[in-house]
């Protein structure tokens, strides 16, 4: 595991950004797994503007996100069909057919949840996912206890994750209490892991989830276990880190980050 910390949460975004943009670049036919929360929002704008720039193409690019609400349609503005559109989809050049999220109005969800892993082992696998983390140290919607081979299913939120994200809903109670994720598992079998954790309010799960032990009750440290993730947070999410003077050592010394420096 990589760990890079950035002294703002501003300087944490553009270089997820750029590194997504260097890999697309890269591998144009590229298979990219994606997040939500509101961590994301800006680095899928500076994407979008690197996109406008001619930076990065995204013509070619298959997309997959990690979660959405079960009984939310996509135009519902809760839905993470609605914030993927409007926060990315809709400002780049990808072909909106190649996105793909879990359909939160199917009949049937076990099928559903079938449905999405197939299509990414179909695509041959994910290159690099994109994640954040929430308070309850989730990854997707892997709420504590969800086992490390999870693969894509409906989980029933923890009160943690409710509270968490009801502030978005109005009633907040219209929250859904269900929702389809990515399994830990099928996040593990991407190539690469991006992940990015920003603000104070993260900053003792942040702590718990790299430098702790691993465990199914705190679903993202079971990253240690992935040969290829780069973790990256700003000044303020990193403050609980015992090892941070080695990791600002790496990245300032490592000819691999010289470019991004
Ligand atoms: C939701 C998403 C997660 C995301 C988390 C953190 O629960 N399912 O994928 O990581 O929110 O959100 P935020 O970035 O708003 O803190």
């Amino acid at each position: 595991m990589e760990v890079i910390i950035r002294p703002t949460a501003a300087e944490a975004e553009k270089l997820t950004a750029r590194i997504i943009a260097d890999a697309i670049n890269a591998k144009p036919e590229f298979k990219l797994g994606l997040a939500t929360g509101a961590t994301m929002e800006n680095v899928y704008a500076e994407l979008s503007r690197m996109n406008k720039a001619g930076e990065v193409d995204f013509s070619q690019v298959r997309s997959w996100n990690l979660d959405e609400y079960v009984g939310l349609a996509p135009e519902h503005d809760q839905s993470y069909r609605y914030y993927m559109n409007k926060n990315l989809f809709n400002n780049v050049n990808i072909d909106i057919r190649n996105t793909h999220l879990p359909d939160g109005l199917a009949a049937d969800e076990e099928a559903e949840a079938a449905r999405y892993d197939d299509s990414i082992d179909e695509a041959g696998g994910i290159d690099l996912w994109l994640v954040g983390i929430g308070c309850s140290g989730h990854v997707g919607f892997n709420d504590p206890g969800t086992s490390f081979s999870s693969r894509t299913h409906v989980a029933y939120l923890t009160k943690t994750t409710y509270e968490q994200n009801k502030i978005y809903f109005t009633p907040p109670e219209s929250m859904p209490r269900r929702a389809y994720t990515a399994g830990v598992g099928t996040v593990l079998d991407a190539k690469k892991i991006v992940q990015l954790i920003t603000g104070k309010r993260k900053a003792a799960i942040a702590a718990a989830a790299i430098e702790g032990p691993m465990t199914s009750m705190i679903s993202s440290s079971a990253l240690q276990l992935h040969p290829d993730t780069v973790v990256i947070l700003d000044a303020e999410a990193a403050a609980n880190l015992k090892l941070r003077d080695f990791y600002d050592e790496v990245f300032q010394n490592d000819p691999k980050w010289a470019a991004y420096r």
